[in-house]
């Protein structure tokens, strides 16, 4: 990565894990720390771009020089990162979403009662990385359309799998995560393989995540004109 080479780009960044409500004080959620999406962030912004970061739930300080837009659930950060398409150069969506929502949310604190508990019902959260992908195909041939990046964490057959991914979501790359083995969730280190839709891969062995954020931008301004 060269200084500053992503100066009057706009670089969007999703982190940390969104949450979806059951009642008033609980939610379903997940462990994601939002380390990575904020090395990302502080990244764009040491390479000089414009830097919006869609923030789900993370307890980490802002990164200086990023706006920061805080979002609770995949439909609010839906509807940031959607908002951000058309000014974006690339949306990197680094957040852990939930594939799910509580069918129900209620309005009032859900109280112990003395039979069985009511079960909870689920509904399909929208696939906004699948949304992105789409709408960037649809307006690739144009030449327009920012760099989609997506994350994926995969425990075995990562080549195959990965790959599987990266067509069905439509991204430009894919960042698939080396799960297991103390890595990823929570840690500072991160090993992955970078899939890109021309059929390169890019492997990038254990390291701080601050490093693996920077292979992700040089693959990504490698793709901006
Ligand atoms: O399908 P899977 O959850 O493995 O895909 C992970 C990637 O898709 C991540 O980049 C994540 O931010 C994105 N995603 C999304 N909306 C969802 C689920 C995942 O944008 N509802």
């Amino acid at each position: 990565g060269h200084p500053l080479d992503l100066t009057g780009r706009h670089i969007v960044v999703s982190a940390g894990g969104t949450r979806e409500a059951l009642d008033p004080v609980r939610f379903l959620g997940n462990r994601s720390s939002g380390l990575q999406g904020y090395a990302l962030a502080r990244a764009a912004v040491a390479r000089g771009a414009k830097v919006t970061l869609v923030s789900a739930n993370v307890a980490l300080d802002d990164p200086a020089g990023a706006s920061v837009v805080r979002v609770e659930s995949a439909r609010d950060m839906r509807e940031a990162v959607l908002g951000l398409y058309g000014v974006a150069d690339a949306i990197v969506m680094a957040a852990a979403v939930a594939d799910f929502r509580p069918s129900a949310r209620s309005d009032s604190k859900i109280k112990k009662t003395s039979g069985e508990p009511d079960p909870i019902f689920l509904t399909k959260n929208p696939d906004i990385l699948a949304e992105l992908g789409a709408r960037r195909r649809a307006e690739a041939h144009e030449g327009f359309g920012p760099v989609i990046v997506g994350f994926a964490a995969e425990t075995h057959d990562i080549l195959a799998n990965g790959k599987a991914k990266l067509e069905r979501k439509g991204c430009d790359l894919l960042v698939v995560n080396e799960v297991g083995e103390n890595l990823a969730f929570g840690t500072p280190d991160n090993a992955a393989v970078i899939l890109s839709s021309d059929g390169t891969s890019t492997e990038v062995h254990r390291g701080p995540k601050e490093a693996l954020a920077h292979v992700v931008l040089d693959l990504v301004g490698a793709r901006l004109v």
